[in-house]
């Protein structure tokens, strides 16, 4: 079992921490594993009744591991450890809140528009830069980031891949409020223990009503881009952009 991610219940709260800040959060094909299994744990388990996905206040995540999209590309399908994760927070039930500072990169970001509440350190750094990796979006976004952040705002965001900043995020609505990055954490776990304290017959409701009218979008788009995502990730401009990272170069697409 992986200590790259940690998960602590308490007061009805399942926390799940990314801990592996010597690669900055990266994450890896076992991480999203651990992170599917400790999803379906709290879901299945009534003394889990909300929860929280944090990072350390330096850095939330550097999204997928470059090396395992290098040498291990995830394989398709559903039971993929990165797809058994993405479907996971899709689908999961109960209350689930973030708490973000530093660089949230890839899906360290789009993972958040599945999340009920975002809380940020106003250190957050959030970019999706698939284009500049020879990729395209994954989790949905392609979906979910046009509909909060308008059509222009997201072909900014995910066309150009340049980072936004805490208040940007905000104002847009990923967030709901920016906070000094030393107590996101704590902010958020408060957060959690309120809604802990209410009924989670209600709460499942509310939330499955709100999100019901989506449901199969989400599934279906996240479908239709791992198809993409796979293919791309095997091609040129994807090496290319993979073998720049570990070399610490600029990547160069001018032949492709
Ligand atoms: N996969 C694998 N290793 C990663 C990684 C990733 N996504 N992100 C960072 N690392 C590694 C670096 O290679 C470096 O390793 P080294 O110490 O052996 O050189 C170590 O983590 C520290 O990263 P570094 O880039 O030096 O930290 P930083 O504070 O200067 O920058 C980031 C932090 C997150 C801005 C930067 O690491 C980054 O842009 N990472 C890549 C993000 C990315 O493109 N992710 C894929 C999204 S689909």
């Amino acid at each position: 079992m992986t200590q790259d991610i940690l998960t602590h219940t308490e007061a009805g709260v399942m926390t799940v921490t990314l801990n592996r800040l010597e690669r900055k959060n990266s994450i890896t094909s076992a991480m999203y594993g651990a992170m599917a299994d400790a999803l379906e744990q709290a879901r299945d388990d009534a003394a889990v009744r909300v929860v929280v996905l944090q990072g350390h206040e330096t850095i939330f995540s550097a999204g997928n591991d470059i090396g395992d999209f290098l040498n291990a590309p995830p394989a398709s399908g559903p039971q993929a450890p990165v797809f058994r994760f993405l479907h996971g927070m899709a689908d999961f039930p109960k209350p689930l809140l973030a708490a973000v500072c530093g660089p949230a990169v890839g899906v360290g970001t789009t993972l958040l528009f599945h999340c009920d509440l975002v809380y940020a350190g106003d250190n957050a750094a959030f970019s999706m830069p698939f284009v500049n990796l020879g990729l395209c979006p994954e989790a949905a976004s392609s979906l979910l980031v046009p509909q909060m952040f308008g059509y222009h705002r997201a072909a900014e965001a995910l066309l150009l891949g340049e980072p936004f900043m805490a208040e940007a995020a905000l104002e847009a609505g990923l967030v709901n409020r920016v906070l000094p990055p030393t107590e996101a954490n704590a902010y958020a776990n408060a957060q959690a223990r309120k809604l802990a304290a209410k009924p989670t017959t209600s709460l499942v409701e509310t939330k499955r009503l709100m999100k019901k009218g989506q449901r199969d979008l989400v599934h279906q788009q996240m479908d239709h881009e791992a198809e993409s995502f796979g293919r791309m990730l095997r091609e040129p401009a994807a090496r290319e952009a993979f073998g720049a990272f570990m070399d610490k170069r600029k990547p160069d697409f001018s032949k492709l």
